[in-house]
């Protein structure tokens, strides 16, 4: 096998967001923009030399081009072994559960996560390190430094290997192994959970469920677990087999995006009892029960709350995490149960040296993600089989499990309002605004609501004592109410303003209400605090969650 080395030319823009480099799939058909990105990586990670690597992607279209492509770049580059999923397919979680489970170097990941695919879509290649999580800051500042001023590339002259069977091969002196995409992760999930018990909900009433993979990677996941290992109902899966473009839809689990899974809970005498999605590569997770919709913020209150009756979890928990924009729900539940509770900066990255530390065993985020210590990524399918065990030991709906916690801890009413797509200087012109008026907010009274606490939040790692600064911009009353404002760190187009309005209800009479009505005056406080009308020239968001 011969390897060359390529000369090329640096691109400025390789800089990771939130959760690994995304662009639209033309800027990644640019001239050599993704090798100089993996050879960064290799450049900024010689652990990998001589060891193992694992590879694979939500099978987006380019994930079958980039594959061949990394796959040579990492036997010119001296990677000893690769893992790769059959198909070129493997979920997030699995990537980071394969690390864990073969004490890989680290893997790589091609996704741009619920970001819509196809040519005109977007891709995206994240590096996750030893531990399955992905890379800390530190690691992507390097990574992108050195793509800044890379001059060449090692590749190897060969032809491309097959992904469509498993099977063990070599590209020069690297082992390529093709392997089975599911299995040891549905192995993992079986440790953690009580499939006897799911089993049994499926087999002894009518009990049926309706998970939607949305064309995305996680339908042979859910068709190995729900369908063959846990005797769903056979029409459990929908949109199971994965598509280059996921069928022209948005593989982002929330109710825009779910009317299929929606029309099968709420009608018809068969309508199933319970619902879920996961999005592009499989972290993601929304859960439903019939007409009901579990808030994801809740969903990592509820499952907090209950863990100790589930057989992965019975030893009760360390701590548990929420990110900075997640409402206040697990802090109610961590008090009460007498564990510590951390604020993180928006990004499942935050979460990693607070498990590796064991200082917490949950972990979620308001955008759809929750997990916990058996893997170092979120992780859609383990939620709904949390969710799923949870039905069989209690035998209530989701409705009545989610109320019965409301009931108990109290309710903490929760609206993201998202403004996307806009002018990037106009975004950081907004942001800059209520940086400077920080301390100047603290103390105004706005209708029936008082500034408490208001300022830019910074977080400082109790494990490195790395300090992360200008996250977000927290506005808290005097009743609880919280109100964040941060732009995306996702977006491959202009930038997208989020905020996230919050108000904690104590008394189960007041629990029934509306969202956006409850949260209506906290919204026009957020407004005019922000002055979005003037900054936008218009003050409705473009998408409400
Ligand atoms: C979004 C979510 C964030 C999540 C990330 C990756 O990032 O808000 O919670 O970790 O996607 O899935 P954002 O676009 O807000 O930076
Ligand atoms: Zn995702």
């Amino acid at each position: 096998m011969n390897i060359i080395s390529i000369v090329t030319t640096p691109y400025s823009d390789q800089k990771p967001g939130t959760s690994g480099l995304r662009k639209k799939v033309t800027v990644f058909q640019q001239p050599h923009y993704l090798e100089n990105f993996v050879q960064s990586i290799f450049n900024v990670v010689p652990e990998l030399k001589n060891h193992l690597l694992i590879l694979g992607g939500d099978g987006r279209f380019y994930n079958a081009r980039a594959l061949q492509t990394i796959l040579k770049i990492a036997a010119a580059n001296g990677i000893k072994r690769v893992m790769v999923g059959e198909q070129g397919l493997l979920s997030t979680p699995a990537v980071s559960c394969l690390i864990r489970k073969y004490h890989a170097a680290g893997g790589i990941i091609l996704s741009a996560s619920h970001n819509p695919g196809g040519v005109n879509g977007d891709f995206g290649i994240k590096f996750n390190s030893a531990n399955g999580g992905p890379a800390p800051t530190s690691l992507t500042n390097k990574i992108y430094d050195i793509s800044k001023n890379i001059k060449t590339y090692q590749i190897a002259e060969t032809g491309d290997i097959s992904l469509d069977t498993q099977q063990s091969s070599y590209l020069g002196d690297m082992r390529v192994d093709v392997i089975n995409s599911v299995n040891d992760y549905a192995n993992l999930m079986q440790q953690l959970f009580d499939f006897s018990t799911i089993k049994t909900l499926f087999t002894s009433r009518a009990f049926s469920m309706c998970f939607d993979a949305m064309h995305a990677v996680t339908g042979p996941y859910a068709k190995e677990i729900f369908e063959n290992r846990l005797s769903a109902n056979i029409d459990a899966v929908i949109n199971g087999v994965p598509l280059e473009d996921f069928g022209g839809t948005h593989p982002d689990p929330n109710l825009a995006h779910t009317s299929e899974l929606i029309a099968r809970l709420n009608t018809g005498i068969n309508a199933a009892e319970f619902g879920a999605a996961s999005d592009g590569d499989g972290d993601r997770n929304m859960i439903l029960g019939r007409n009901f919709f579990v808030n994801p913020s809740d969903s990592l209150a509820i499952m907090t709350a209950n863990a100790h009756l589930l057989p992965g979890y019975s030893q009760g928990l360390r701590g548990a995490a929420r990110s900075l924009p997640t409402s206040r729900a697990v802090d109610k539940v961590s008090e009460e149960i007498g564990i510590d509770c951390y604020e993180t900066p928006t990004g499942w990255k935050y979460f990693g040296n607070l498990l590796d530390d064991k200082r917490i065993t949950l972990c979620g985020e308001e955008s759809f993600g929750s997990g916990s210590d058996h893997i170092r990524e979120k992780d859609g399918i383990w939620a709904v089989l949390f969710w799923l065990n949870l039905i069989a030991i209690k035998q209530q709906s989701v409705e009545e499990i989610t109320r019965s916690h409301w009931k108990r801890y109290g309710r903490h009413y929760y609206t993201r309002h998202d403004y996307e797509a806009i002018n990037s200087d106009t975004a950081e012109t907004l942001v800059q605004n209520l940086r400077n008026q920080t301390s100047s907010l603290i103390g105004n009274q706005y209708g029936n609501y008082k500034v408490l606490l208001c300022d830019d939040f910074s977080y400082t790692d109790p494990v490195d004592n790395s300090l992360t600064e200008k996250l977000g911009i927290r506005v808290i009353f005097e009743d609880e109410s919280r109100i964040i404002f941060r732009l995306s760190g996702t977006g491959t187009e202009g930038s997208t303003l989020r905020i996230y309005i919050e108000k904690y209800v104590r008394d189960p009479a007041l629990h029934e209400r509306a969202t956006q009505t409850v949260l209506a005056e906290l919204i026009t406080i957020a407004n005019t605090i922000a002055d979005i009308e003037n900054h936008f020239g218009r003050s409705h968001p473009d998408a409400i969650t």
